[in-house]
């Protein structure tokens, strides 16, 4: 078995004001081996937080079974962490603060525990910003430090929401960079969206793309390539063999909905 399994997952949200319920994903299947790199591309509205949310057990499903390390997910735990989509800091506390958040809140008591978090937060490169309030930091430096706090509680299994989304491309593949550097070393279990398709191939071992109506997995990409992955690879043959594949499977999934429309 996995580590991770996801057999035939639904997730239902309520309406707003009304009771009627609509499934925002259906028979989500997926296996993730422990140690490995999933990404996950689809466009906007396909349900990827929700099934990042769903695996944190943030929020419900309402069909299947999710399990990590053969347990049942029924609420969030110490074993998985989580970077939203929103970048959510403590605008009171500082760059160490922030982190050190993240280990108070799993009522981490130990004694090296300024220690690590100043391990963390070099970690990211933001050293010589531990005093530093967030309102001080720039977008990708906020980002960084949502990445430390997610990181400095030892999770088995990272799950990222568009992480990088508010970077810019330049700053954005500085951070994947670093966070393959981190990933290597310590072998979590990564699972990371995006909308940018060269980052989730660069990332990925996999690339998962999820299309709509409801949320549902479209199609799993292996990403042959070697680690450790290097910007001259962008420009390889095979490498702008995946980017084509992978336009044309999300290309796909626009053309059905337009023909859905059609009909309607
Ligand atoms: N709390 C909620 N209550 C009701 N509906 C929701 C809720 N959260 C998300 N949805 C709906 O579920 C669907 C999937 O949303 P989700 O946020 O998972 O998409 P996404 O793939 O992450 O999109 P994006 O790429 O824009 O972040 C959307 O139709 C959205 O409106
Ligand atoms: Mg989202």
């Amino acid at each position: 078995m996995a580590q991770i399994e996801i057999r035939d997952v639904s997730v239902d949200y309520k309406r707003p004001n009304s009771e009627e319920t609509f499934t925002a994903v259906d028979g989500i299947n997926l296996s993730i081996e422990k140690g490995s790199f999933v990404t996950i591309v689809g466009s906007s509205g396909c349900g990827k937080s929700t099934l990042l949310l769903a695996l944190a057990g943030l929020i419900p499903y309402a069909k299947g079974a999710i399990t990590v390390d053969g347990k049942t997910v029924t609420a969030p735990g110490p074993d998985r962490a989580m970077v939203f989509q929103d970048a959510s800091l403590l605008p009171w506390r500082s760059v160490h603060g922030n982190v050190r958040f993240g280990l108070e809140l799993r009522r981490w008591r130990r004694d090296d525990l300024d220690q690590r978090v100043t391990r963390f937060v070099h970690m990211v490169g933001l050293g010589s910003f531990a005093d530093y309030h967030p309102h001080q930091l720039s977008g990708g430096m906020r980002q960084r430090v949502n990445i430390a706090r997610a990181l400095a509680v030892d999770p088995d299994v990272l799950l990222m929401d568009e992480p990088f989304g508010a970077l810019d491309a330049q700053t954005r593949e500085v951070m994947g960079d670093e966070l393959l550097r981190i990933w290597e070393r310590d072998k979590k279990t990564a699972i990371f969206v995006t909308h940018a398709i060269d980052e989730a191939i660069f990332l990925g071992d996999r690339v998962v793309v999820m299309g709509k109506n409801p949320g549902h997995i479209r199609e799993i990409v292996e990403i042959d390539l070697p680690r450790p992955r290097t910007s001259a690879m962008l420009d390889s043959p095979a490498f702008i063999a995946y980017r084509q594949k992978l336009r044309d499977y999300i290309a796909a999934d626009m053309a059905s909905l337009q023909m859905v429309k059609d009909v309607a």
